[in-house]
């Protein structure tokens, strides 16, 4: 594994490439999600995860893992359970990217619904899934661990089915 940092800037950028996960990716998922959580994953919660309902996606530049992303199956409907990208490789539309991916995954795979929780604090999550489709459909109080106690999460849901 290359683990190189990722550019800092768009200019010329071309999107990452997205294949699926594999358990020796996760020494830099782990450094990955550090950086890009109050409140990480452990690395035994991403193992838990290497299930048939599953679908574990990251996303690839130059051979550099930059993101990636976890999604559960449950009969029709495709949870989002986490959705990352390296600091570094913010704001060119990689998280974008692996969105519309995963999406258009679950619906490949008969999903007809896809849900997820975020943090009420986090905007720029919140305006990537707003802009994907998804509307807040209510909230779950003290959801989160934060800082100062608990915090809400926002339930946001979109339809697969178009
Ligand atoms: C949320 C996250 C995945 C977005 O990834 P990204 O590659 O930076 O996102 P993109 O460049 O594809 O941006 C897509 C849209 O997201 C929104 N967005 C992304 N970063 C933003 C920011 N800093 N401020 C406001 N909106 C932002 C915008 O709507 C943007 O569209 P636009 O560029 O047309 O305005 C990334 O910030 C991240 O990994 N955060 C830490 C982990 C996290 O919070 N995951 C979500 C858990 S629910």
């Amino acid at each position: 594994m290359n683990n190189r940092e990722a550019s800092t800037e768009c200019g010329g950028y071309q999107l990452p490439e997205i294949r699926p996960l594999a358990s020796s990716d996760l020494p830099r998922v782990m450094d990955i999600e550090r950086q890009g959580y109050s409140h990480p994953w452990s690395e035994a919660v991403f193992r838990d995860c290497f299930k048939d309902n599953y679908r574990l996606w990251a996303l690839f530049k130059e051979d550099c893992l930059i993101g990636y992303a976890v999604v559960a199956y449950l009969v029709d409907e495709a949870h989002l359970l986490n959705l990352c990208v390296h600091p570094g490789s913010r704001g060119c539309g990689a998280g974008r990217h692996l969105l519309k991916y995963l999406m258009g995954q679950a619906r490949q795979d008969g999903m007809v619904q896809m849900l997820l929780e975020v943090r009420e604090s986090n905007h720029s999550a919140e305006r990537l899934y707003t802009s994907a489709g998804f509307e807040e459909i209510g909230r779950r109080p003290g959801y989160y661990p934060a800082a100062d106690g608990r915090e809400d999460a926002r339930v946001m849901t979109v339809s697969l089915d178009k």
